[in-house]
């Protein structure tokens, strides 16, 4: 077998589309959904994330505010800046992009984000809504995840879906996301001792280890949904999955490449949290 490449450029493309007619629709009646960004530091791949979600932003017409603070900035002007911003009525979404640095608590951060600007879904009242099943803004890579198999036409419900990873930013919302849909969960990590055992069980398995190429073709079920949320750059300077993509392409029933796979759907869904919160609070 030889698996369906699940093509998460395209469809973050149509998902884009589908949720700037929402955005134009908020224009119209005079909102333009606004998101903040804040970064902290020289991180060089966080400024490239960041930049990307700006650059979304300005694809759809949202408006958007990028701000820079360097390195040494404390944990209190950093409180300080979120909140004018969840106090400013033209921003229904606000981040900070993540890791801060080792001097600021980003649990702190993340709890003095307005809970109903999150749209990272960090907040723990959004994680408690997740949890419980009252889902208010799913972290975006989890959500772009859901969606490229929900889009891909691979069924959900009493499926077994394996997650590797217990990440809080994937592997957690991921896990509890699919429980959601009526999927049976098993949660695995890079220490799971016999992990194959638990992945050829899998009839979606989604992999977040940060662990290259780890996860072979002999571990898959055949006619599998993998879904590969690493991003990892090889000696070669070309980037690789978490997945052995060669020999687990062989195996899978559908596969998502690295790049083009969760990559772009991860941007996607924090632009559709941010105009789903303008229209939440435009009512
Ligand atoms: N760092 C890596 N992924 C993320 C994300 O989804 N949101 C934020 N805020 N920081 C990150």
């Amino acid at each position: 077998m030889t698996a369906k490449i699940i093509d998460g450029k395209s469809i973050a493309q149509e998902v884009r589309a589908e949720w700037k007619l929402r955005a134009d629709a908020l224009k119209a009646r005079g909102i333009t959904p606004g998101l903040a960004v804040i970064i902290v530091g020289e991180d060089a791949a966080s400024k490239v994330y960041v930049a990307n979600k700006v650059k979304a932003c300005a694809d759809l017409g949202l408006h958007s505010v990028h701000i820079a603070l360097p390195a040494d900035t404390s944990e209190a002007a950093l409180l300080t800046k979120i909140a004018e911003l969840n106090a400013d009525p033209k921003i229904h979404g606000l981040l900070v992009q993540l890791p801060v640095p080792k001097h600021i608590d980003s649990s702190k951060v993340l709890d003095a984000i307005s809970p109903d600007k999150d749209v990272d879904g960090f907040h723990p009242l959004n994680v408690g809504a997740l949890a419980t099943g009252n889902m208010r803004f799913a972290p975006c890579t989890p959500f772009g995840a859901l969606t490229l198999l929900q889009k891909s036409g691979v069924s959900i419900e009493g499926k077994h879906a394996v997650v590797i990873g217990r990440s809080n930013i994937v592997g957690k919302p991921m896990a509890l996301l699919l429980l959601q849909h009526n999927a049976t969960v098993t949660i695995c990590t890079s220490k799971t001792s016999d992990l194959a055992k638990h992945t050829r069980d899998a009839d979606i398995l989604v992999v977040a280890t940060g662990k290259p190429k780890m996860i072979t073709g002999d571990m898959i079920k055949p006619g599998a949904a993998v879904i590969d949320v690493g991003i990892n750059r090889m000696e070669n300077g070309k980037l690789c999955g978490d997945i052995d993509y060669d020999s687990v392409k062989e195996v899978a029933g559908w596969i998502t490449p690295v790049p083009g796979g969760v990559g772009p759907m991860t941007i996607t869904m924090l632009v559709a949290n941010t105009i789903q919160s303008a229209e939440r609070a435009a009512c």
